[in-house]
């Protein structure tokens, strides 16, 4: 069995040497060393017959873009992903440290949802949705970031489509704003801070070195060059055309 600072040392030397060792790293997780099931057992059969629908009425509170934000837009996200997510809520190795605020607002959340069935139907209801437009608001030097994202290919794909053999989520659609705040708390530690939460722990380790501005330039290029569907348009200020 490769322990878990096996795994580190290799990830963050292959993170400058790409990509034999993430190679082997996926090659682990699709010989099924990498599992989250905690939650699996919780199904207790409470007979809950909720909609996926649903049980997103109540999320939308914060991850929707109507409100006074907030959490992401999950939209079209995989299914995979968001269960696995939920469950490291659930788990409280995601969420469970108080100075991250924000997260902090997920683990109420998941006494909310009876079973690993409404976990199941809520991820899969998500996942059925339309990714949404929306505006960039990060600024950063693309072209710099282009290089910089070599680096997340051999995990997130060369489009930032993901990849669930490798577990990781596609990042092509999700807001830019949330892109940095993420790769922030990966590096704050804020993700990844529980040894069972094992992929994020690899995910941080490659952002630790990087400096805000990095994180900045790799996030502009993303949510503009590979975005799956096209940032919104700004609205001019109506007073410009005014004065001139
Ligand atoms: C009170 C606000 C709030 C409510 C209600 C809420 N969430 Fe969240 N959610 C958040 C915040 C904030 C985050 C970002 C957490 C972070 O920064 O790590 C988040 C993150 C998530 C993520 C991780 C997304 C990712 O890309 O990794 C998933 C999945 C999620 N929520 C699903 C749900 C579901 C399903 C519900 C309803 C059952 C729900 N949330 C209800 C605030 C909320
Ligand atoms: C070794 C594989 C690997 C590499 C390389 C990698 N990632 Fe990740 N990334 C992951 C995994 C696995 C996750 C899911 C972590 C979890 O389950 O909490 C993730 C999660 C993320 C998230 C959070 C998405 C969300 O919905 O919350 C972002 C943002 C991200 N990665 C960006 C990047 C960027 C940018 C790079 C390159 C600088 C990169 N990743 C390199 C494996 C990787």
């Amino acid at each position: 069995m490769v322990s878990i600072f096996e795994l580190m040392n290799s990830w963050t030397v292959s993170f400058f040497v790409p990509p034999r060792s993430w190679i082997a790293w996926i090659g682990m997780v699709l010989l099924g060393g990498i599992r989250i099931s905690a939650a699996e057992s919780e199904n207790h059969g409470t007979g809950s017959l909720r909609s996926g629908k649903e049980i997103f009425q109540a999320c939308q509170l914060c991850h929707s873009t109507k409100e006074m934000q907030r959490g992401p837009i999950l939209d079209g996200l995989p299914e995979w992903y968001v269960a696995s997510q939920l469950r490291k809520f659930k788990m409280g190795i995601r969420g469970g440290l108080a100075e991250n605020r924000s997260a902090a607002l997920m683990v109420p959340v998941m006494s909310t949802l009876k079973s690993d069935d409404e976990i199941q139907r809520v991820a899969e209801y998500i996942a059925g949705l339309p990714a949404k437009p929306h505006l960039l608001v990060i600024r950063g030097d693309k072209k710099l970031g282009k290089m910089i994202y070599t680096r997340c290919i051999p995990c997130h794909g060369l489009g930032g489509e993901g990849n669930p053999a490798a577990k990781a989520p596609p990042i092509n659609f999700l807001e830019d704003w949330y892109l940095l705040d993420q790769l922030r708390k990966f590096q704050r530690g804020w993700r990844g801070y529980d040894d069972r939460d094992i992929e994020a722990k690899l995910m941080a380790l490659g952002v630790k070195p990087m400096t805000t501005q990095e994180l900045r330039n790799v996030v502009r290029y993303i949510a503009e060059d590979l975005a799956e569907v096209p940032p919104l348009k700004p609205v001019q200020p109506a007073t410009r055309t005014l004065a001139q």
